[in-house]
């Protein structure tokens, strides 16, 4: 699979490793060796078959595949490295091989693993594993993926270890201290089933957060802008890294306000409506889990977002001069599919005007679709659009910084400015 390193857990990991000194390994034991039989989770119509079902339903929804697979390989095998300055942190093997996967874990020690980021004997998972999320999950989810991951064929294969820095697992005692809390999803009386349901999706197995939230110095959620927008790392060929700004979800004008839950409720089921096709990361989650869901559970994940309060940025805009420094190369090279209007056109490519992408505070997505253009998966329409080449050729990074600043600051688009060096940044 594609690799997305979520670098900045481990960065915050690695920190609290430095700062904090001389604490032993956790204390937390195992409660029982043996696996444990399937418990019938409520909900379900009780037999283990449908548990099973629902379990690879709810493994698809949390997306386990992408970060589980590295390349060529079994899937849920691990071993997907997790390249980062300080070192590389290789995803595990989550097939039921009693020696290199988790065979023998108990339901008990994957809800803890979920649940509290604890693997059996104390060892402290990395945020990596988006256990930060995944706590918010029922444990009878928990427990139906559990029964789901235990009828897969077990694959003998060990990960290779993890760098040094991510041996050194003490660390995030400190970090879960500050930072995690452990919790199941609350509903909220006063809001629909369905608008319930769309947050338990998108703050538990679908971790959204996880790429779509703003980070602290410790590389931690600000919870106060949740979904207002985020950076990561996607690891690409010779081992290089791409940065990749996943954009504000909320309903701020630089966000999603433009878009209707059924605009939402489309691109997220097929990687494609009016408003915007899929690229870059983003694909994955497309590809491997969001198509697979139901369209109540879609709906419902929509429903959830268009209700997200406005979180406006704060950056100060493009200046005027720096906008009409892209005028030209935007009528030369973007104009055709674009429109002189910002507005797009059914037939070739989505508006630029109030896009996401376009306003993002971090501008790393909009330089990437410029210089490499979408790069769109296979297997997900783009509807009647024409295809958008890469540009990394034909223009200089002078030139897509200035066309850059222009689609950031026409058609009451806000962003910030954007600068040669950045581009030069993302070559
Ligand atoms: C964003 C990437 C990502 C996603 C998504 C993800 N994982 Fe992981 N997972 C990892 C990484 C990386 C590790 C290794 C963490 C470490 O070594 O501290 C891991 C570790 C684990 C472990 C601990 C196993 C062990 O012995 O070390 C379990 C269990 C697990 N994941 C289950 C799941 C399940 C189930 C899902 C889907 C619901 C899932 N993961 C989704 C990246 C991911
Ligand atoms: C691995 C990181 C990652 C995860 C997890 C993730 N996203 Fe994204 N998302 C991105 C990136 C990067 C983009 C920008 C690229 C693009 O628009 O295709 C994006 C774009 C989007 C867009 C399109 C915005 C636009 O204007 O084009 C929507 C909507 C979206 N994400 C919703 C979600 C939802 C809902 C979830 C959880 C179910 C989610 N994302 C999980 C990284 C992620
Ligand atoms: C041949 C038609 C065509 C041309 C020319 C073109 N684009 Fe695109 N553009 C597209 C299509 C189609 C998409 C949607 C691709 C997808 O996501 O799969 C797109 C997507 C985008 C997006 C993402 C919008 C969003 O909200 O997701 C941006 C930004 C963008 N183009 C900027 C530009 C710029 C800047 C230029 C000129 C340098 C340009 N495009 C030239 C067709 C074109």
């Amino acid at each position: 699979m594609k690799a997305i390193r979520f670098v900045n857990f481990a960065i915050a990991a690695a920190l609290t490793v430095v700062v904090n000194t001389g604490f032993s390994n956790g204390q937390a034991a195992r409660t029982s060796d043996a696996p444990q039989p399937l418990r019938v989770v409520s909900g379900s119509s009780g037999s283990a078959n449908s548990m099973i079902e629902q379990g690879k339903y709810l493994t698809d929804a949390g997306n386990c595949i992408s970060c589980h697979t590295r390349a060529g390989a079994a899937a849920f095998s691990g071993g997907e490295p997790f390249v980062t300055k300080w070192g590389t942190i290789y995803s595990s093997n989550i097939t039921p091989d009693e020696g290199t996967g988790i065979g023998n874990w108990t339901v008990e020690d994957f809800r803890r693993a979920m649940h509290d980021g604890l693997a059996p004997g104390g060892r402290h998972l990395f945020p990596a594993f988006p256990y930060t999320s995944f706590t918010r999950v029922s444990d009878a989810d928990v427990d139906a993926i559990y029964a789901y991951l235990r009828t897969l064929q077990p694959v003998r294969y060990t990960p290779p270890a993890d760098s040094f820095v991510f041996r050194q697992r003490w660390g995030m005692v400190f970090w879960n201290l500050m930072f995690f809390r452990a919790q199941r999803f609350q509903p909220d009386p006063r809001q629909s089933q369905e608008w319930n349901r769309g947050a338990y999706l998108v703050g538990g197995l679908g971790h959204c957060d996880a790429c779509h939230s703003p980070r602290n110095f410790f590389m931690a959620e600000v919870a106060s802008r949740a979904y207002s927008g985020g950076t990561l790392q996607e690891t690409v060929q010779g081992g290089r890294v791409r940065p990749w700004s996943a954009v504000n979800l909320t309903s701020a004008r630089t966000g999603l306000a433009a878009w209707s839950v059924d605009d939402l409720a489309k691109y997220l089921e097929s990687g494609f409506c009016l408003r915007a096709g899929v690229f870059g990361p983003m694909s994955d989650v497309v590809d491997n889990s969001l198509r697979y869901l139901s369209t109540p559970d879609v709906h419902a994940v929509a429903v959830y977002l268009k209700s997200l309060p406005p979180l406006q940025s704060s950056e100060a805009p493009v200046p005027e001069a720096a906008v009409r420094a892209g005028a030209k190369i935007y009528s030369d090279h973007c104009q055709e599919c674009h429109m002189s209007s910002g507005r797009g056109g059914l037939f070739s490519a989505p508006p630029l005007a109030a896009s996401a992408v376009v306003q993002a505070d971090d501008p790393a997505s909009l330089i990437n679709i410029i210089l490499y253009g979408p790069d769109a998966p296979k297997d997900v329409s783009s509807g009647g659009w024409q295809t958008m080449m890469p540009y990394a050729d034909d223009l200089n990074d002078v030139q897509i910084a200035a066309v850059s600043n222009y689609v950031r600051g026409s058609w009451n688009n806000r962003g910030s400015e954007v600068t040669p060096a950045e581009v030069a940044g993302q070559r």
